[in-house]
């Protein structure tokens, strides 16, 4: 989490800065602040809140300088304030830094440099490495040369954790060091100019020029280019890539917020994930990313689908679609839980590693070890830059484009079809006929349209919202393919609208869940009509006899629903292995349309960043 942006070139830093911040609020959101070195010395401005709260004093104290670091904060050490913001200064006040990850050993270190005389104004991790970073360069020789890089580069080996940092200093005033473990760090090439930044999207607008660091660079870069180091020695020089990125990806354009634009995308963003992977003639998919042989393919006996969040969730649909339509087992796992415990794989079992931002701490942390164990692990990640693209034997990207909203969603609808074009592969490569292949096809050329049908009831499924407004809890039903729905729909409710809400499988209800059914609970059943229909309809009959409320999610032309429920949205007729991508929307509509209905900041909910970076 955190988002960091550093500039060095010929113009004013604050200005594109306080823009790469805007971009990369995304990442947290807590506090933010701008440090510059001029003729004058090193100025700085942070303060708590919003990034609108560090415009608003730097209107009234404006930084000048060509150059500059900046930081937009996630707090995981020390309260949300204006002393605990970054950038982080060491004991002398001339040096400056901003970090994005964590510093294991922080407290060790705090005691040796306070040991050492040194004392602390802030409870954070990173004002330890900043004096320590001071620590090694205040020790070196005046005349040193590299004395910025040395110091960093010293610090760097006593320490254990995760960094992308960067820090600048007053008497080295035309340099900035950049150095990278854990946490993501691209260099921004511009004529004249560079930028380091947390993402892509912090530079695009200036550059197309980039180069990810690796874990253990260090880049030093001064006003004639930049130079690069490794902490492992590592020779190999920095692989310079042009990145294909619109900035108007990530604007607002008519939409009030990203949530409800990214919601609305899912008619294109379905078909960027399908498109060039099927294979009409054979009836199946091509998925070339896979890496995999077609024997390679055929011996895989076992599937373990591993994330966090919506991206598990996408997985739990995922493994009911792969088992039911190519019958191969497959289980799911929470990756924080996954990469603690020791899972019996073997050599036939393939580990599917899936995320949004392919940055997520505990996902990289299950894919690391399910490769030191000798898995292969693929990777289904839409951020074709990152870490798990980089560290995973092949995958599929999701082509989504930038989800800017804290609340996931056209990536889990574009997870869920890659797991069925998965599924069709696997399949045609086992039992599956040609005309069964042909079917799936069809369903998932049909999904854009049926996704627009859905999205035009926006505003009955805001009615929805208005008459529920006064719930102070929820509950969320569904089984078989629908049951990670019910869970996604219990996440998407809680985390943007703060109402308790909760998801189960739906036959659980009777086994201790009834009891929190009362009048003031809306209970969501996720009842398409398929194959648990009847047993649906008995477990809404029972929350109703209880005068709970219940909103349905069923099939169009669906009669019977109307007994059992006091409110319907319906969704297309549809095999049962696409529901779940369909009967998803309305949910990610309904706590939309909630959560503006109570003013909450639809796109920035309290605590949470998009890119959860710490374990
Ligand atoms: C919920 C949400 C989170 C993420 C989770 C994993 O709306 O956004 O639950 O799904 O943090 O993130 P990625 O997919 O980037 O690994």
């Amino acid at each position: 989490m955190c988002g960091i942006v550093a500039y060095l070139g010929d113009k004013e830093a604050e200005p594109l800065l306080l823009e790469g911040l805007r971009r990369l609020e995304y990442r947290g959101y807590d506090s933010s602040g701008i440090a510059v070195l001029n003729g004058g010395g090193l100025e700085l401005v942070k303060k708590v809140g919003r990034i609108q709260q560090l415009e608003r004093a730097l209107a009234s104290h404006p930084l000048h300088g060509s150059l500059g670091i900046s930081h937009t904060r996630w707090a995981t050490h020390g309260k949300a304030t204006d002393i605990n913001a970054h950038p982080h200064t060491d004991a002398s006040g001339k040096l400056a830094i901003v970090h994005n990850g964590v510093i294991e050993n922080y407290g060790v270190l705090k005691k040796k440099l306070a040991e050492k005389g040194y004392s602390f104004r802030t409870e954070t991790d990173t004002e330890v490495l900043a004096v320590l970073i001071g620590f090694h360069f205040d020790t070196l020789d005046t005349e040193t040369e590299n004395r910025l890089e040395m110091a960093v580069m010293e610090a760097l080996r006593e320490i254990t954790g995760t960094y992308g940092l960067v820090a600048i200093h007053q008497d080295q005033p035309g340099i900035m060091v950049g150095a990278r473990r854990g946490s993501p760090l691209v260099l921004g090439i511009g004529p004249h100019e560079h930028f380091l930044a947390s993402d892509v999207s912090a530079v695009a607008a200036h550059t197309q020029t980039v180069a990810h660091l690796r874990d253990f660079d260090v880049v030093t870069i001064d006003r004639n280019g930049y130079r690069l180091k490794s902490l492992t020695h590592n020779k190999a020089g920095l692989e310079i890539s042009r990145i294909d990125y619109q900035a108007a990806d990530t604007e607002l354009g008519d939409f009030p917020h990203f949530m409800l634009k990214e919601i609305f995308e899912q008619t294109i963003s379905i078909q960027n994930a399908v498109r060039g992977r099927l294979n009409i003639e054979e009836s199946t998919a091509q998925l070339g990313g896979l890496n995999l042989t077609p024997q390679e393919i055929r011996e895989i006996d076992r599937i373990v689908i591993t994330g966090c969040g919506t991206a598990m969730h996408s997985g739990m649909v995922g493994e009911y679609i792969i088992e039911s339509l190519a019958h191969v087992p497959v289980e799911v796992e929470w990756a924080s839980e996954f990469r603690l415990r020791n899972s019996p794989l073997d050599r036939r079992t393939l580990v599917i590693a899936v995320s949004q931002s392919g940055e997520t701490e505990d996902t990289l942390g299950a894919l690391r070890e399910a490769r030191r164990k000798g898995h292969r692990v693929l990777g289904i990640c839409n951020n074709v830059a990152s870490t798990l693209a980089r560290e995973t034997d092949g995958g599929v990207y999701m082509y989504a484009g930038p989800e800017v909203s804290v609340a996931a969603t056209k990536s889990f609808t574009s997870q869920a079809v890659i797991f069925l074009l998965l599924a069709l592969l696997l399949g045609r490569m086992r039992f599956l006929s040609g005309t069964q292949g042909k079917e799936i096809i069809q369903a998932i050329e049909a999904l854009p349209d049926q996704i627009t049908q859905i999205l035009k009831q926006s505003a009955h499924i805001r009615s929805i919202a208005e008459k529920y407004r006064k719930a102070d809890s929820m509950l969320f039903f569904g089984r078989q393919m629908q049951y990670g729905i019910a869970l996604e729909g219990a996440l998407k409710m809680k985390e943007i609208t703060y109402i308790h809400a909760e998801g189960h499988p739906t036959a659980e209800l009777k086994h201790g869940i009834i009891a929190l059914v009362d009048e003031d609970t809306p209970s969501v059943f996720l009842c398409p009509r398929d194959g648990a229909y009847d047993k649906n309809s008995n477990n809404m009959q029972q929350v109703r006899a209880r005068k709970g409320p219940v909103i349905a999610v069923a099939t169009e032309g669906d009669e019977e629903i109307h007994q059992h429920a006091d409110d319907i949205i319906c969704i297309p007729a549809a095999p049962e292995y696409v529901t779940p991508i369909l009967s998803v929307i309305p949910l990610q509509l309904f706590a939309y349309h909630m959560a503006v209905i109570l003013g909450r900041d639809v796109d920035k909910p309290r605590n949470l960043a998009k890119s959860v970076t710490v374990p």
